[in-house]
């Protein structure tokens, strides 16, 4: 998949730099060349000499190394890859990167470079979610940086949340994915996914039958043509496509949030089943029965409609809106009305009745439906109808 691929490698100063050890043998094992770079902090964590032994290349270190400037500037340097993998990528990179400093090796091989740049932060999670990392974050995606991870989970300094660095399979993936070529390289897609969950009290919820298995069949296909994709998933029942950055949510309002910092973006998928309604009175604690057989009253609100929302954006619309519609009866007349009155481009409509067996099941039958009419296509895979769907957008976005 990678023979013949440069990869510049830049490790910061984070714990999950022993995790880019591994990265650098799955890299070579696929053929590709890794040339590592480090901070000053990252030689901390791990030894240049472990990463020469392993990449079977020279390391670099230091801006004002002459030899270095000699055999290769910085600017060649930068330039001579195929693709600028950051792994780990530090809150302190990240923010240097976003303000376009360039007074270490690495900033000045980020600010110096014309190749696309995929970053795996590493940090804690507090780090992660302050302010100041979410709008670093931002620029960086608009200035296309493409993302993998954070995920969730434990982390070395014994809290738990998002920040942790992706794993290796995953950070691989995700650069097979920046490598291909493809139609949609270069282009931007956001994804949404699975199904949403609106609490009653802090244990129970309300939620649809959703599997998330479309979504993530469209997000996977288009990351196959080389798009990057934002996976804004849902709890879903299949697993998130590799390859793509995936933004966990619960909520339908989580959802509009996570989509809101996805953009700007080429297009966009809603291909999640919102909520339409959350819980206006959800309990801060676990309900109790009341003894005397009395059911609690919920009261509910409606949800934001995030597909409306976006496809109304007056600044910023990306320029492909696809919703999905799932209905019951009147599939075309009730998916021409939605498309109009969401203001989406593109509707793909499919028949949720129980009979279908479409939901949760491996297979859909869809209409198209755009300005230029209805088209109907074949009972096909949810895949099939996948690589269909994310062919017609690359030929939309040429
Ligand atoms: N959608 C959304 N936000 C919502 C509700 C729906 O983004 N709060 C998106 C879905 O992801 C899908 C499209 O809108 O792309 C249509 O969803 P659907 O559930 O079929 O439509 P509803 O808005 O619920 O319309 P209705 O209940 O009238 O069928």
């Amino acid at each position: 998949m990678l023979s013949g691929k440069r990869i510049l490698l830049i490790v910061a100063g984070g714990i999950a730099a022993y995790k880019t050890l591994d990265l650098i043998r799955r890299l070579r094992e696929r053929g590709a060349a890794v040339i590592p770079v480090v901070t000053r902090a990252a030689e901390q964590f791990v030894t240049p000499l472990s990463l020469s032994a392993l990449a079977g290349e020279k390391v670099y270190r230091d801006l004002f190394d002459l030899t270095d400037e000699a055999e290769m500037g910085h600017i060649q340097l930068s330039r001579a890859a195929d693709l600028v993998v950051v792994a780990p990528a530090t809150a302190d990179l990240m923010a240097k990167m976003a303000g376009g400093h360039a007074d270490d090796l690495a900033s000045t091989l980020l600010l110096a470079t014309d190749t696309p740049v995929l970053v795996a932060p590493a940090m804690n999670v507090r780090m992660w979610q302050h302010p100041a990392t979410r709008r670093n974050a931002e620029a960086l995606r608009s200035d296309g940086v493409r993302f993998v991870g954070p995920n969730d989970g434990d982390m070395a300094c014994g809290e738990y949340g998002p920040g942790r660095m992706t794993e290796v399979p995953e950070i691989v993936a995700a650069i097979e994915a920046a490598l291909a070529g493809g139609p949609l390289r270069g282009k931007r897609i956001v994804v949404t996914s699975g199904p949403t969950h609106e609490p009653i009290d802090p244990v129970r919820y309300i939620a649809n039958r959703s599997s998330g298995a479309q979504g993530a069949a469209v997000a996977r296909a288009l990351a196959g043509l080389g798009a990057g994709v934002v996976f804004v998933s849902g709890p879903a029942a299949v697993p998130p496509p590799a390859g793509t950055e995936v933004v966990r949510v619960e909520t339908a309002r989580q959802m509009l949030e996570a989509v809101e910092a996805a953009l700007p973006a080429d297009a966009a998928v809603f291909a999640a089943a919102v909520a339409d309604w959350r819980v206006a009175n959800a309990a801060g604690q676990k309900m109790k029965k009341d003894g005397a057989g009395a059911a609690p009253a919920l009261e509910f609100a409606e949800n934001p409609d995030i597909l409306a929302t976006v496809a109304g954006l007056a600044e910023g619309r990306p320029r492909l809106v696809v919703g999905f519609a799932a209905e019951t009866e009147e599939i075309e007349a009730n998916a021409r009305a939605k498309r109009e009155r969401k203001g989406c481009d593109w509707i793909v409509a499919n028949d949720v009745s129980e009979a279908t067996g479409i939901m949760g099941g491996a297979e859909n039958e869809v209409m198209l439906i755009s300005a230029e009419g209805a088209e109907t296509w074949p009972r096909l895979s949810k895949d099939e109808v996948a690589r269909r769907l994310a062919q017609r957008i690359a030929e939309a976005l040429a």
